[in-house]
């Protein structure tokens, strides 16, 4: 097992690349299995998540080769539709492989997720989905059983969900028939995905704001794509610079893609100034301020970055209420961000009070999910003293070297081996 070791308050400077979005490239690599042709992927990060849906894609048969940042899948002897548990429990993106193997082969045996740390994340939405395009589907021994053919249908989504938006595109585009989905996300890694297939031949086209219309096309060729800025790590960096006052140039980074973040931190006087290929973030000068924050869907504020804005505002002037509302269970962070001394009182299973106060200590701190892990290194970057914070192999499923990455603009930080 490794930890982070972290010796608060160093003040951050420099620049730190910002790369291709985990949560856009996993979709895209599930993508590749729609055509017998290369897909080129550009600007990936070796992250264990990517690890994972490598794995599976070679389970299938598929080739993929890493060079770089760039990533090349050849799904053209692909001998096997089924996704095992190891890999589906693992990743709960590993299920998006569903709606690409049952387009293009007719069949698809794939595990069911079960439950995760955030909370229960059904599929009920992707299989009521593939039903109303004519799937034949039965649940046997923890598995999904599919079969087609599909046909085009007109589906609505009792919520909106990125997973289900994914699949049922990644199913539509070789289906025959013009498929209407009504509900679905439109985060930037959707875009990116529907992107990538439309440089593959697919024809997808938004009817109106959350209303995809995906006609079905025979065949799909190959592409080459850079995948899209990775907007959470972006935003994990800003809460970087602004808990230590510091200034980082992030080079790749979009601020088009994180108004909602930027919004709520603006009141803080953090100075953003964009440039052709990033931008800086500027809290020299800050007197971080709390607002009120609640999650919602894409463009709303990220439930994946209400984690880092509860650090930010634990050290920051006045009281506010956070919300989280896409997942039930997303506050594993705050009984740790508690011990560092953050006066944070739980509402209820979604919504926490934050006083802020004038600083955070050291101590040994357990990561119990991804974005929590990362918080809590927010939080250690910014606390007095030395913070040790285990279970790092969460981190690592979104952030490549995360430490290298922060000692590379002045925080003290290092990997350590612990023995639990
Ligand atoms: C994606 O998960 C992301 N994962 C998550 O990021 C992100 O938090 C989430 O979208 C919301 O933005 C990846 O892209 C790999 P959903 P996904 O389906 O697609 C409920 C991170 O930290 N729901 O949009 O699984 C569900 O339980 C991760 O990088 C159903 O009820 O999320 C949740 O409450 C964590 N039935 C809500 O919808 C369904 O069939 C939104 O989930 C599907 C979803």
């Amino acid at each position: 097992m490794y930890a982070f070791k972290i010796n608060g308050g160093k003040k951050l400077f420099g620049t730190v690349e910002i790369k291709g979005a985990k949560n856009a490239v996993l979709p895209i690599m599930a993508a590749a299995l729609l055509t017998d042709q290369p897909v080129i992927l550009n600007n990936v990060s070796p992250l264990s998540d990517v690890c994972v849906m490598t794995q599976l894609l070679k389970s299938f048969g598929a080739t993929v080769q890493e060079q770089d940042d760039t990533l090349t899948i050849a799904a053209n002897a692909v001998n096997n539709t089924i996704a095992i548990y190891d890999f589906v429990s693992k990743m709960r993106a590993s299920f998006w492989v569903l709606g690409p193997l049952l387009a293009r082969f007719g069949h698809a045996t794939v595990s069911l997720p079960g439950g995760c740390t955030i909370g229960a994340r059904p599929v009920d939405i992707y299989l009521k989905a593939l039903e109303e395009m004519g799937a034949h589907i039965k649940i046997e021994n923890g598995y999904v059983v599919a079969h087609g053919p599909l046909h085009a249908a007109d589906i609505f989504f009792r919520r909106v969900s990125v997973g289900a938006t994914h699949n049922t595109l990644m199913a539509a585009v070789l289906t025959p028939g013009t498929t209407v989905i009504h509900n679905a996300a439109m985060e930037p890694e959707v875009l990116d995905l529907i992107e990538a297939l439309k440089k593959m031949g697919a024809n997808i086209h938004w009817k109106e704001p959350k209303v995809l219309s995906v006609t079905g096309v025979s065949r799909l060729g190959g592409v080459t794509h850079t995948v899209v800025s990775d907007r959470i790590e972006t935003a994990s960096f800003i809460v970087a610079a602004a808990v230590t006052k510091g200034r980082l140039f992030l080079k790749g980074g979009r601020l088009d893609l994180i108004e909602a973040i930027t919004d709520v931190i603006k009141k803080s006087g953090i100075v953003f100034t964009p440039h052709a290929d990033g931008f800086d973030v500027d809290a020299t000068n800050a007197t971080l301020t709390a607002v009120p924050v609640t999650t919602s869907e894409y463009p709303g504020f990220p439930t994946d970055a209400q984690a880092l804005i509860t650090t930010l505002f634990s050290i920051a002037a006045g009281e506010s209420i956070t919300t989280e509302n896409l997942f039930e269970n997303r506050l594993m962070h705050i009984p740790e961000l508690q011990r560092m001394g953050a006066h944070i009182q739980i509402l209820n299973n979604q919504s926490v009070l934050i006083k802020g106060v004038s600083h955070l200590s050291g101590t040994t701190v357990m990561a119990s999910d991804l974005r929590g892990g990362v918080a809590l290194v927010l939080a250690a970057l910014a606390a007095r003293g030395e913070t040790i914070v285990k279970r790092i192999y969460h981190i690592d499923r979104g952030y490549y070297r995360l430490e290298e990455k922060l000692k590379a603009v002045g925080a003290d930080i290092e990997r350590i081996k612990t023995p639990v």
